[in-house]
């Protein structure tokens, strides 16, 4: 396991997705806007569940679940993805379940992240992808060094209505570890 300040990154148990599908995915507001593509119904055993556990791990995304060091409780989910070994570089994503969104652990999730990408992995360049009005999002990722590269104007489309894009970009140089001001 990876471990960070408060949280640890693990593998996707099978037990973990009846908790994620019930408070993270069946929660339309959030899964819509979290995850780029429209909310669609999904039965338990169903096999393309974005949540299951890849039994054919892709070379270009990791999963992991996010758990609270103390207590060892599931709290979320954390991905590493479009990583390219050529370019060296890679996206990250999270979702907290809601009861643990607001208490410091996104933070500590992304810098956790950060040393598997730049560390475990030897890449060059992290990006993260939010909506603009993601605030939690935008400022777990400039506490740990990110910086807004761009804007895609209307680029999403959430529930009803074009949404821009912030993307922002950490290279390893001037990565440093511990949460900054
Ligand atoms: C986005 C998310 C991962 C952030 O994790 P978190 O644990 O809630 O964030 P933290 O507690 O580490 O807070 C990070 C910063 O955001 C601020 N923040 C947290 N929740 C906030 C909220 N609801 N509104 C405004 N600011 C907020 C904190 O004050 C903190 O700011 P600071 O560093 O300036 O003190 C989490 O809120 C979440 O899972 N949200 C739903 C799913 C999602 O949006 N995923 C991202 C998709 S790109």
């Amino acid at each position: 396991m990876l471990t960070g300040g408060k949280i640890g990154l693990r593998a996707r148990h099978e037990d973990d997705i009846p908790v994620l599908r019930t408070e993270l995915y069946n929660d339309v507001v959030n899964a819509a806007r979290a995850s780029g593509v429209p909310w669609r119904p999904l039965s338990p055993d169903a096999k393309d569940s974005p949540l299951s556990v890849d039994a054919e791990e892709k070379e270009d995304r990791l999963s992991f679940s996010v758990v609270e060091l103390e207590g060892n409780t599931l709290i979320g989910i954390a991905s590493v993805w479009g990583i390219d070994t050529h370019n060296r570089s890679a996206h990250l994503g999270l979702a907290l379940l809601p009861a643990a969104r607001g208490k410091g652990y996104g933070t500590d999730v992304v810098a956790t992240l950060c040393h598997y990408g730049f560390v475990v992995r030897s890449l060059h360049r992290l990006q993260v992808d939010t909506l603009a009005d993601n605030t939690a999002m935008l400022r777990s990722a400039e506490r740990n060094g990110f910086v807004r590269e761009g804007v895609l104007r209307s680029s999403a489309w959430v529930l009803g209505e074009f949404v821009d894009e912030v993307l922002l970009g950490l290279l390893v140089e001037d990565w440093k570890q511990g949460p900054r001001p």
